[in-house]
């Protein structure tokens, strides 16, 4: 054993870790923080049971009853602790203008005085978990690896499902080897003595990325992308950023892109096969759409899912836009999938996952909200995730606005591995990732927005995504259900000034079409259209197939679309209706276009271009002001 002995502390370092950046850096951290020991995951199965056994003991983990979820566990966290803090998150780089109008910002020297004085003993009386991950395949050229410190068993477990996480990494990492420092803490030192609870945060929370020196740090949260760092912080935010530098210096490199993207495969019946990646907010169904099954009247197809949150896009050796999934599993939100909505995901969850926050059944099972759908009625009664009895009688006295209180969180999640994915693609884990064809940009929008247009090139699709709005969602703690522009779905995501990001991806699409490569066709779409009764109009779910139909359909050529002032949408037969009755009255409530709704949805890009007007291409500008013209016409 390898084991720098550190003010009374052991660092034990394994025999196989041959870093000595990387040991230099966790006895610097250990020091600072002041764990009482430190573990280094090995990534093993054996590691993973003894950590799930150990949050079982300590209260954080509830067992489920193995005979109907085997190997599964239920966490409840803190009330105060459900969903990612976007207003605690900060993008630290040194010049205030490259964080942009969209992102917190503070100067690294600040923060980092900010931050010392509470990780100063933020880990005394725990231990922490040295956590090494690769986001994509182990050894790819493609992937990067990360090392998390975190003094969360919880982390450490939900990280082994979520990355290819344990002692491989080391092998790549070598002696020399590169890796993006991340510190998590819950930041709840234990005083000698000091009974713990079972979801350990803190009220203070800021979740920080250092750009420039590519470092994540995260306090007072045990949540989702607040703290398994791999995944919001890393794969998008810092991410990001190495794309955009990689394209820097070079007029002919086109750099990378890190995408808030699903990654799914479509084959026709001919066995041809298609690869979209497609940008939905959060909890806008992205895991639904990546794990879709062709409905009535598509027999010989296919989906096949690559990943449902995140995707890294670069260019292969012969210039085509190629998408990997940097993560190895999912951590979806729970209420809404069923059967009907996802049974994919349904078969996913039947062994070997961690719930969070969902609803306890009286036989030590899970329920949330949507699986009464798959039975027919509610459970008679449910420990909900709060630890309270829950039955409809006081779900029906205790709701708000007329609806029945909930028993699992509406953010509430579950983590699980992709290889449980009955319709994992073959390449999913291919270090070459997939080739791309389209790109889908889908807001949640009841009104204005129509199902599908095709942006007419590469600016046009630029603009259409990078004005997209959306309804807020329960994954964001805060205010729910209003409109926010969430342009490309990044607006909580990309690690540096969003016209810059714009520029970028206009720069991607400029080199590719100079080196003569076909540039991936450019979709918006929208599921959540609602009709005067105030129900959604669109069925959605496998339905979305049409939509996707469509789509390969204008990839081929072979279906001319209607033009209108916004691109280009179908007309109501080009869609293949076998198997579902949707009339063309119905069709006419999704896709028709509003004048006076377009006119105000214009000021709203205004607005946003107002807001964004530092570097902000101008090849956006004009496209708004191209089509101002052509809806005035
Ligand atoms: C997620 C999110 O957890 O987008 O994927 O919030
Ligand atoms: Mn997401």
């Amino acid at each position: 054993m390898n084991s720098p002995v550190m003010q009374g502390l052991n660092l034990n370092a394994p025999s196989y870790v041959k870093n000595a950046h990387l040991i230099a850096w966790v006895a610097d951290m250990a020091a600072l923080t002041k764990p009482d020991h430190i573990y280094w995951c090995d990534g093993s199965d054996e590691e993973y049971n003894r950590l799930c056994q150990q949050l079982v003991d300590s209260g954080t983990f509830k067992k489920l009853n193995a005979a109907k979820r085997p190997n599964s566990f239920l966490a409840c966290s803190d009330p105060s602790d459900v969903a990612r803090v976007e207003d605690r998150t900060f993008i630290c780089c040194e010049n205030k203008e490259n964080a942009g109008p969209t992102n917190n910002w503070m100067a690294p020297n600040e923060m980092r005085a900010t931050l010392q004085p509470l990780f100063d003993g933020c880990m005394k009386g725990r231990t922490m978990y040295v956590v090494p991950f690769s986001m994509g395949p182990i050894g790819s050229p493609i992937a990067h690896i990360g090392i998390e410190l975190s003094d969360s068993a919880y982390v450490a477990v939900n990280m082994k499902i979520m990355t290819r996480m344990g002692k491989a990494v080391y092998d790549v990492l070598g002696v020399n080897g590169e890796f993006v420092p991340c510190v998590h803490t819950v930041g709840a030192p234990l005083q000698a003595g000091q009974a713990d609870v079972k979801w350990p945060c803190n009220k203070t929370k800021y979740i920080v990325h250092y750009p420039e020196t590519r470092e994540i740090w995260s306090y007072g949260s045990g949540y989702g992308g607040n703290a398994l760092l791999g995944k919001k912080c890393f794969a998008l935010r810092i991410a990001s950023n190495m794309g955009r530098a990689a394209s820097e210096g070079s007029t002919g490199n086109p750099g990378w892109l890190a995408e808030h993207m699903l990654i799914l495969g479509v084959t026709n019946p001919q066995g041809k096969k298609y690869h979209v990646a497609a940008a939905f907010p959060s909890a806008c169904g992205k895991t639904n759409f990546s794990m879709m099954v062709p409905p009535a009247g598509f027999d010989g197809w296919s989906v096949t899912t690559i990943g449902d949150d995140i995707a890294w896009i670069k260019p292969g050796a012969d210039g085509r836009l190629r998408a990997i999934n940097p993560e190895a599993g999912y951590f979806g939100v729970a209420p809404g999938t069923n059967l009907k909505t996802n049974p994919n995901c349904m078969a996913s969850l039947n062994k070997d996952v961690i719930f969070t926050n969902v609803a306890l059944t009286d036989d030590g099972d899970v329920w949330w909200e949507g699986l009464e759908q798959d039975t027919g009625s509610l459970p008679d009664h449910l420990i909900d995730w709060q630890g309270k009895d829950w039955t409809p009688a006081i779900a029906r006295a205790t709701g708000e606005n007329g609806k029945l209180k909930p028993a699992a969180h509406p953010n509430s999640r579950f983590t699980v591995a992709a290889t449980n994915n009955p319709a994992l693609d073959p390449a999913w884990d291919d270090p070459a990732g997939v080739p791309i064809d389209a790109f889908i940009f889908g807001g949640r929008r009841s009104t204005t927005v129509p199902l599908v247009t095709q942006g007419r090139n590469w600016v046009e699709g630029v603009y259409m995504a990078a004005t997209m709005g959306s309804e807020t969602t329960a994954a964001i703690a805060g205010q729910q259900g209003v409109v926010r522009r969430d342009p490309f779905a990044m607006i909580a995501f990309a690690g540096y000034n969003m016209s810059d990001y714009f520029s970028h991806w206009l720069q991607m699409g400029e080199k590719l079409s100079a080196a003569d490569v076909a540039v991936p066709k450019i979709f918006t779409t929208n599921w959540f259209r609602k009709g005067a009764d105030g129900k959604f109009v669109w069925p959605g779910y496998g339905e979305n197939m049409r939509v996707l139909k469509w789509m390969i359909d204008r990839i081929e050529d072979t279906v001319p679309g209607v033009d209108h002032p916004f691109g280009v949408s179908p007309s109501y037969d080009e869609l293949n209706w076998d198997g579902l009755d949707f009339t063309a009255e119905q069709f006419h409530t999704v896709t028709s276009f509003d004048n006076a709704a377009w006119t105000a949805e214009l000021e709203l890009h205004t607005a946003l271009f107002t807001q964004l007007q530092h570097n902000l291409p101008k090849e956006l500008e004009a496209t708004r002001a191209q089509l101002e013209k052509r809806l005035a016409a």
